[in-house]
């Protein structure tokens, strides 16, 4: 049987709460209208933290099996951190998943891999699920470091005994070339099954076999529907994590249509 699915979505700094709410009621409607979506199937939406209440409620009162997660979370469970957001807060407001180490806050905000695996142990110590992002940039590519870059942002998050000795149920860990976020220009599918293998490789060496085979390696980077299938059929890639093509309920719900 295949491994499970995990199609999630990213809206970054986009969508205020009412539009947030109009895309879970439309993405409703085409769930109700369509096929059934299997059990090994996880949907998933990173909305801005500030609609996270919003969305919850609605699904809890809708029951569409949509997983929520928080953009960015702080170390620390509460303090002095202004602008930041704390991990009992976002479950307490209905996140179950944290993303860590997404291009955006490791390029713009300067996050380095110590910071980022303090936050994945952050997430496992408070009981959010992270969902670790890993990639290359467009220099390192052309310098021909891609594999050195996923071995050492992987093994600095999972070289940790911590981590290790966490036991999570599963590992969730999106190959995301930097180069391909936002561009257009996404990577081939032999290549990012490549680095997802390669990722399950390294996992298998720091945490053993049963550490990588419980893993969720999505790819992501310029995802649409129209390409989502030419990575999903490869045999090492588990799940999408879409960014723009995420915004729209009619291709997102493309995308997950194309997972089963
Ligand atoms: P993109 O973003 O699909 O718009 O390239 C992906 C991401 O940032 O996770």
């Amino acid at each position: 049987m295949r491994r499970e699915r995990f199609i999630a979505g990213n809206w970054k700094m986009n969508k205020g709460a009412s539009e947030s709410l109009e895309f879970l009621r439309k993405l409703s409607v085409l769930l109700e209208q369509g096929e059934d979506i299997p059990d090994n199937v996880n949907m998933a939406l990173f909305p801005q933290a500030v609609n996270i209440i919003p969305m919850a409620d609605h699904i809890r009162s809708s029951g569409v099996n949509v997983l929520l997660g928080i953009q960015n979370i702080h170390c620390k469970p509460s303090g002095a951190f202004t602008g930041e957001n704390s991990i009992p807060c976002a479950i307490e407001a209905g996140a179950k998943l944290a993303l860590v180490g997404h291009s955006e806050r490791r390029h713009i905000f300067r996050e380095d891999d110590l910071l980022v695996s303090n936050k994945y142990l952050a997430c496992l110590e408070q009981g959010i699920e992270p969902l670790l992002c890993v990639g290359e940039t467009e220099e390192e590519r052309n310098r021909g470091l891609t594999k050195d870059v996923i071995e050492r942002q992987v093994s600095s998050v999972f070289s940790s005994d911590r981590v290790i000795m966490a036991e999570q149920e599963r590992i969730l860990i999106a190959y995301e070339p930097v180069w391909a976020i936002g561009t257009g220009m996404n990577a081939t599918a032999g290549d990012a099954r490549e680095c997802c293998a390669l990722i399950r490789d390294l996992l298998s060496g720091l945490g053993g076999p049963s550490l990588a085979a419980r893993s969720l390696i999505s790819y992501g980077g310029s995802v649409k529907s129209s390409n989502s299938e030419d990575y999903l059929e490869q045999e090492e890639i588990d799940g999408l994590l879409i960014g723009g093509a995420s915004l729209d309920p009619d291709e997102f719900y493309r995308i997950i249509c194309n997972a089963f």
